[in-house]
C-alpha cells in the first residue's frame, strides 16, 4: 500500500526526521515520487499513522493513497480527472460514512513545481460536489486564496475528517495520485506546549516543539532510553523527550531557567498525565556537565545516556544584521564554550552516540553566515553525520542541505537561525 506524508515548512528537516524514524522502527518503504511538499511511499506493511503523526514534528498530514491516473503533459487536473470521481467511488474509497451533511475539502500537492493548479481544488471540489449532491446536503471546504492545500487547522476546525473526507490530489506533469487524507498535525496541542507553558522566555528564545520532536527523533535513540539536554533552558526539549517516551535530563548554567524548568515540566507533567521520575533538572555548565549524569548512574537512576539533544547557547540575538566583525567575535566565544562542552560530552557519551545540535547560523536575505568550519569538534573524536544520508539523498533533489550536510531551520524575520548539526561520538 501507498502513503503520502506530506512535509512540513521546513521540508529538509522533516524529510530527514522522516526517513529517521522509518528506519530506526524497521518499517521498510520504498520512495514512489516526492517533492518538496510531499513524499509518497510504498510499504508491504499498514504504517502506523495515529503513532506517526503524534511523534513526528515535521509531518503535516499523512494520507493513504488511492489511486494512479495517467495524464497527458499539457491537460489540466481536473480534465484528468473528469471521468475519475464517481459517486460509488467517492463514496466507498473517500468518504467516512456519516449520517448528517457531508463537508469534504480538496487539497492539491505538486510534485512538480511547474504542474499549473491555480483553481484546480475548486474545480475538481465542485465536480466532487455534483456528483455526491444528489442524495445527501453535502459542504465543500477549499483552501485558502493563493493555496492549494487545506491548512491542518482548516481540516480540524470544519470536522472534515470526521463528516466527510479531506480529498487529495498529487499531481505530477504525467500522473496524477488520488489520496485521502488519514491524520492531521495536531496544531492545537503543539500550541499548548509552546505558549500555555507557565513560564516563558522570550529573551533567550525557545525552541518550537516540534523542531524539539524532529531534533530527537534525529538522535536516533530507542524508546525508553535516556538523552540529555545540557543548555536546556525552560526545558522544551526535555518536556518533548519524555512525550515521545524518553528519560529526560536537562542542565543550564542559569539557576532562573533550571527554576523555570521545573515549573514548567510540573504543569507539563499534570497536563499529560507523566508519571513521576521521566527528568531531572538540575544547574550545572555544560562544560562540566559529567558529573551529574555519572551521579545518576551512581543512584541507578539511569543506565546512562544515549544521545545528546540541545539548542546550544547561541550567542546575542538580534534585530538588524550584525556587522561582520561582531559575526566573527561571536563565533570565535562560541567556538571556546563548544569546544570545553564537546569534550565533556566525550566522557558520558557511548560510542556512536549523536549530539543533536543547534548552532547559530545569521541570515541575510536568502544567504547565511555559517560557523565556518566545524574541525574543532570533529577533532575532539566526533564525526559529522549529514541529515540525510548520502546512499538516499540523490532520490529527493529537492532536499536543502548545506555543503557540509546539515539542515538550517529559519523564521521569517529572524537574524539567528539555526543550523541543526549531527555529531557521532567515534
Ligand atoms: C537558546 S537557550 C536554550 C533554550 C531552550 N532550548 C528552550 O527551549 O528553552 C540557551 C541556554 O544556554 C544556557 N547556557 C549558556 N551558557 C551555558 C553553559 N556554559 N552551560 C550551560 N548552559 C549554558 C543559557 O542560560 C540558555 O538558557
Amino acid at each position: 500500500m501507498q502513503y503520502a506524508f506530506v512535509l512540513g515548512r521546513v521540508y529538509t528537516l522533516s524529510l530527514a526526521e522522516l526517513l529517521q524514524v522509518l528506519g530506526r522502527l524497521g518499517i521498510e518503504i520504498k520512495i514512489v515520487d516526492s517533492s518538496h511538499e510531499v513524499v509518497i511511499v510504498e510499504s508491504a506493511q499498514p504504517l502506523p499513522f495515529e503513532k506517526l503523526q503524534r511523534e513526528l514534528g515535521g509531518i503535516v498530514k499523512i494520507l493513504k493513497v488511492i489511486d494512479m491516473v495517467s495524464k497527458r503533459e499539457t491537460d489540466s487536473i481536473n480534465f484528468a480527472l473528469q471521468n475519475y470521481f464517481k459517486p460509488a467511488k467517492i463514496k466507498t474509497d473517500f468518504l467516512k460514512k456519516y449520517s448528517g451533511k457531508i463537508q469534504f475539502g480538496v487539497s492539491i500537492y505538486l510534485l512538480d513545481p511547474t504542474v499549473l493548479a491555480f483553481g484546480e481544488p475548486k474545480r475538481v471540489g465542485m465536480f466532487i460536489k455534483r456528483a455526491l449532491q444528489d442524495d445527501q446536503g453535502v459542504r465543500l471546504v477549499l483552501p485558502e486564496f493563493n493555496s492549494l492545500a487545506l491548512a491542518s487547522v482548516v481540516v480540524t476546525k470544519n470536522l472534515v475528517l470526521e463528516k466527510g473526507a479531506e480529498i487529495c490530489v498529487i499531481a505530477g506533469k504525467t500522473k496524477l495520485y488520488t489520496a485521502k487524507t488519514l491524520s492531521v498535525q495536531d496544531f492545537e496541542d503543539y500550541g499548548r506546549r509552546d505558549y500555555q507553558r507557565p513560564i516563558r522566555d522570550e529573551l533567550q528564545g525557545m525552541i518550537p516543539p516540534k523542531v524539539a520532536q524532529s531534533m530527537l527523533n534525529i538522535a536516533n535513540v530507542k524508546s525508553g532510553e535516556a538523552m540529555l539536554d545540557p543548555f536546556c533552558g525552560i526545558g522544551t526539549i526535555i518536556q518533548e523527550g519524555v512525550l515521545l517516551g524518553y528519560k529526560m535530563l536537562g542542565s543550564d548554567i542559569n539557576h532562573r531557567a533550571i527554576a523555570g524548568s521545573e515549573t514548567n515540566l510540573e504543569w507539563f507533567r499534570n497536563r499529560y498525565k507523566i508519571p513521576k521520575g521521566k527528568y531531572h533538572v538540575e544547574v550545572a555548565d555544560a562544560r562540566a556537565v559529567a558529573p551529574l549524569v555519572e551521579n545518576l548512574v551512581k543512584v541507578g537512576a539511569i543506565k546512562g545516556i544515549s544521545a545528546i539533544v540541545t539548542e546550544g547557547y547561541l550567542g546575542p540575538m538580534y534585530g538588524q544584521f550584525p556587522s561582520m566583525d561582531e559575526i566573527t567575535k561571536n563565533f570565535h566565544d562560541l567556538e571556546v564554550l563548544y569546544k570545553d562542552s564537546f569534550q565533556e560530552f566525550l566522557k558520558i557519551l557511548p560510542s556512536k552516540g549523536r549530539v543533536v545540535i543547534c548552532i547559530p547560523a545569521y541570515k541575510k536575505s536568502r544567504e547565511y553566515a555559517l560557523f565556518p568550519s566545524l574541525d574543532f569538534i570533529t577533532d575532539l573524536g566526533y564525526n559529522l553525520v549529514t541529515a540525510i544520508s548520502p546512499n538516499v539523498l540523490s532520490k529527493f533533489s529537492f532536499a536543502k542541505l548545506t555543503e557540509r550536510g546539515t539542515v538550517i531551520y529559519d523564521r521569517k524575520d529572524q537574524i539567528v537561525a539555526r543550523e541543526i548539526v549531527i555529531f557521532e561520538k567515534i
